[in-house]
């Protein structure tokens, strides 16, 4: 048994919903480190965040939501659905908000706390509610994670954005080697460059 569990958590492509947890605890463990960061790692924290969650929400909206309408037969399944969309426009809009400020501005650390509350209102119903109705249908949440984990890669790739397998603090530390923030290096290559995106996947496939 031990063996199996070590097994998937390893090489064993994971199940859509494996996945999708797997991004909400990336995306809280960051936050939790925002809450406590130096006033010189708070945009870039935010900014990883924003890149996570703008990626985490659109194969959400792309694939899951479509294919959990299609499964779901059920009203109150359904709606769980529709709500999880509006919930994605207000997380994108306050999304939008932070990626248009610096911490200098006043409410920046108010406005990341608010997208922090409110995305552990959505996590909480997407694990609470719709991931487990999901689970009781047809949907093959292996091959649908199959798929999630593909169009995340690319969209990752595509945006600039290093790969999460990469620890926060690992991270920073690199960042810092070279002077930059790697919030400002991602902002670099979403502005064109998308050559760079290559050695980062390559690095990827090491793991
Ligand atoms: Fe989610
Ligand atoms: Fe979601």
């Amino acid at each position: 048994m031990a063996r199996a569990t070590t097994k998937a958590a390893s090489d064993a492509p994971r199940d859509a919903i494996a996945l999708l947890k797997q991004d909400h605890r990336t995306v809280e463990q960051l936050f939790e480190e925002f809450e406590n960061a130096d006033d010189d790692q708070l945009q870039a924290i935010a900014e990883r965040v924003c890149q996570l969650l703008t990626v985490h929400a659109q194969i959400e909206e792309e694939m899951l939501y479509p294919a959990a309408k299609e499964a779901f037969d059920d009203e109150e399944e359904l709606d769980l659905v529709n709500e999880a969309n509006v919930e994605h426009q207000t997380a994108k809009d306050l999304i939008a908000k932070i990626e248009g400020m610096t911490p200098e501005d006043e409410s920046f650390k108010a406005t990341v706390k608010v997208l922090s509350e409110y995305i552990k209102h959505h996590v909480k119903e997407e694990e609470g509610e719709l991931f487990p109705a999901l689970k009781k249908t047809e949907l093959d949440l292996k091959e649908m994670g199959s798929q999630l984990n593909d169009r995340k890669m690319a969209l990752m790739q595509e945006l600039g954005i290093e790969p999460e397998e990469e620890a926060p603090t690992q991270r920073r530390k690199s960042s810092s080697r070279s002077g930059r923030s790697s919030a400002t290096k991602s902002r670099q290559a979403r502005a064109g460059s998308r050559s760079k995106s290559t050695s980062r996947a390559s690095s990827r496939a090491r793991h």
